[in-house]
């Protein structure tokens, strides 16, 4: 078929069969099975400015801090060229440069890179640390941006039982010296590593270990230093990575490390030679962000206090939560319940995010609430009459997630 574009050139709309059989795979899986004809993931109905929004991982609810917001904007008022460049021309003396002192100094460790996303901070790090000849060791349910990395790098894959570091240790013991790499917080079930455990095996056979933090940077620890700093592993654990588009509010991603790496990670990793570093106006508001984070304790507390009554209500009404931190996601298994779910929900004003496949294993897709210290208790009341009032309407007491037998519901 080809179509007209606005300047009179026709433009094909089909692409040879290896694409075309891509696009058409994708719709016949995405698109077709709904009845709104959208992926899962896109329900009927958009918010607005009642609406109870529990998808943004803005946890300390900090996105529009006016501190955050001048920094960014005097900056932008203030400079006359942004440096437009690879972070290898960068000069200790760049606003960028100093940043990574600072948030190396917050979490305890020598050194941090700046990264333009949690992606490129993951992907970057395995890229330079593994290959062929290196076993990794991962969390069966570590974020996809490491196994990417992995693949990247060219090394094997050894993946272990979700938080086992009994099955951790049989795997190294067979396979020998490598990397070992978890999650602090998982992002679909919202459970908690056993660090300790892991990073003693990782020590024990003389593994280098990665750590991503994503979740748990500035929602965890003392002033938000993260999880591995809450646990005493700084000096144990060889690499923290982050995502900063969560507690942290922008766009970006970290590496914390030794001195000795950072000082030779930008010369080596195509991912930091061949795109543009962060801008200066980028990094104002991550100054100012961090200002806020390690100063507003109150927030912490207040993300932790909402997401435990929340996770403790929902299990008492029979939902199975597996969650023990600020991401507390509803199992409801096949896509038919977690739609009939997402709708219930967003009928009532209540938007989360549905996870499927390649999110999460097959039948066990799930709605995750991103719970965020600015929600009130009427807020979480709101959300838990509406789970409670649901549970006939949406058949939970008939999902093979549900826990507590039908009859106690
Ligand atoms: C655990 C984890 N790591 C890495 C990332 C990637 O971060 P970003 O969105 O900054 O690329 C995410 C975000 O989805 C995440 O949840």
């Amino acid at each position: 078929m080809n179509t007209e574009n606005s300047h009179g050139h026709k433009h094909s709309a089909y692409f040879p069969d290896f694409i075309e059989k891509r696009l058409r795979h994708c719709d016949y899986k995405y698109f077709k099975p709904r009845k709104n004809k959208k992926p899962l993931v896109l329900g009927n109905c958009l918010p607005n400015a009642g609406s109870i929004m529990l998808q943004s991982n803005d946890y300390l609810n900090i996105s529009s801090h006016p501190h955050i917001r001048n920094a960014q904007v005097n900056m932008l008022s203030a400079m006359n060229r942004e440096p437009f460049m690879s972070a290898v021309f960068l000069h200790e003396e760049s606003l960028l440069k100093r940043f990574e002192k600072r948030m190396a100094h917050f979490t305890g460790f020598e050194s941090s890179i700046l990264c333009q996303s949690g992606w490129a901070s993951n992907i970057g790090l395995m890229e330079v640390i593994a290959d062929s000849t290196v076993p990794v060791y991962i969390d069966f349910f570590a974020h996809m941006s490491l196994w990417e990395g992995i693949k990247i790098a060219g090394a094997n894959a050894y993946p272990f039982r979700h938080n086992d570091a009994r099955h951790l240790d049989r795997l190294i013991t067979e396979h020998g010296q490598g990397v070992v790499v978890v999650d602090s917080i998982y992002s679909t079930s919202g459970d908690i590593a056993p660090l300790r455990d892991i990073i003693a095996v990782s020590g024990h056979h003389g593994c280098v270990s990665v750590v991503d933090e994503s979740h748990s940077l500035g929602a965890y620890g003392e002033h938000g230093a993260g999880m591995v700093s809450q646990c005493g592993l700084t000096d144990q654990v060889h690499f923290v990575t982050a995502s900063l588009a969560k507690a942290f509010a922008g766009r970006a991603g970290i590496i914390f490390c030794s001195s000795r790496f950072a000082k030779y990670y930008p010369y080596i990793s195509n991912l930091s030679i061949f795109s543009t570093a962060l801008l200066d106006h980028e990094i104002a508001a991550f100054n100012a962000t961090l200002d806020v984070v390690m100063a507003e304790n109150y927030r912490r507390e207040a993300l932790n206090e909402n997401s435990r009554y929340l996770r403790e209500s929902l299990s008492s009404l029979g939902y199975a939560i597996t969650s023990q931190s600020q991401i507390v996601s509803i199992i409801s298994g096949l896509e038919s319940d977690t739609e009939r779910l997402r709708d219930a929900l967003e009928e009532r004003n209540i938007f989360g995010s549905p996870f499927l496949t390649p999110a999460t294993p097959k039948n066990r897709s799930l709605i995750r609430f991103s719970v965020h210290s600015g929600l009130s208790r009427e807020n979480l009341d709101y959300v838990l009459n509406v789970c409670e009032d649901i549970r006939d309407e949406i058949g939970m007491r008939n999902w093979k997630s549900t826990r507590i037998k039908p009859t106690t519901l």
